[in-house]
């Protein structure tokens, strides 16, 4: 795939998340019409994580009849040009009326994230991430913190039931000990991009789902940020670890969540 090809997927996917948060907004603030139910324990879903989905899954086909898509909700296939969409990251805050959820798409050619797009409607913010162009917040260039003294650090431990709670306790309980102040979040490719504007120095998560973190990979190491190689193995089918930290906290952060591996996006 040529330069301009990836251009052309870049900017004409910027308008169909704009788009798409247009509507998850609209659902979002009627929240009568927002149908919450449950996937599973502590797992929410939303008529909008469909709708959504549906929308950014039609116009793809469209525009791009041959790439493949996988989303959260439709599932899918990879291939060597493949979308992989979260239609809502962050279910639980939004069926709950909190700002903290976005619409996270990322491009992946032969295995490698090229492009990365996460619009925050309710919160005005969209980024972008593009290999080897860097990373903006709004149009502006991002990086991370730069921060190198862990009892300074703001680390955010994702969490979900599919990981035992005794390891991630355990984890909090070793970034304590080492002097970083943990929080929680709720949206995992939020995170990322808040390491990438060094709003926090990490993110990591014991076990995480592709369509989170496809888009927040190439933004936060775009942004400088190290980024665990999250797509080896199986990551896309079946999620993998993840550790996305500015770099100098690097060696900290692998001991505090023993989440290791070499940089993503090398
Ligand atoms: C979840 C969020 C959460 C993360 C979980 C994800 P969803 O995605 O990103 O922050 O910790 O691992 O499953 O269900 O809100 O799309």
């Amino acid at each position: 795939m040529t330069p301009a090809e990836l251009d052309l997927r870049q900017y004409a996917v910027l308008g169909l998340v704009q788009q798409a948060g247009f509507m998850a907004l609209d659902y979002f603030n009627k929240s009568e019409s927002l149908g919450v139910t449950m996937k599973g324990a502590q797992d929410w879903l939303t008529v909008a994580d469909g709708a959504v989905e549906d929308f950014l899954r039609q116009r793809l086909a469209v525009m791009f009849p041959q790439d493949a898509i996988i989303g959260e909700e439709g599932g899918g296939e990879a291939s060597d040009a493949v979308w992989i969409i979260d239609p809502i990251d962050g279910t639980s805050n939004f069926a709950r009326g909190d700002r903290n959820w976005c619409i996270s798409i990322g491009f992946l050619l032969n295995g490698v994230p090229e492009i990365g797009i996460l619009s925050a409607p309710a919160l005005g913010e969209i980024y972008v991430g593009r290999k080897g162009r860097g990373a903006t917040l709004n149009g502006e260039a991002i990086k991370v913190s730069g921060q190198t003294d862990i009892k300074r650090a703001y680390v955010e431990l994702g969490w979900s039931t599919r990981i035992p709670a005794e390891r991630y306790v355990a984890m909090i309980g070793r970034g304590y000990a080492a002097g970083a102040s943990v929080k929680r979040g709720g949206s995992g490719a939020l995170g990322l991009a808040h390491v990438a504007n060094g709003r926090t120095e990490a993110y990591a998560e014991l076990h995480i789902n592709a369509w989170d973190v496809a888009a927040g990979v190439v933004i936060a190491a775009e942004a400088g940020a190290f980024v665990s190689d999250f797509f080896s193995g199986d990551g896309i089918a079946r999620g993998n670890p993840i550790l996305c930290c500015t770099p100098g906290l690097r060696h900290e952060l692998e001991q505090i969540t023993q989440i290791g591996g070499r940089q993503a996006n090398d």
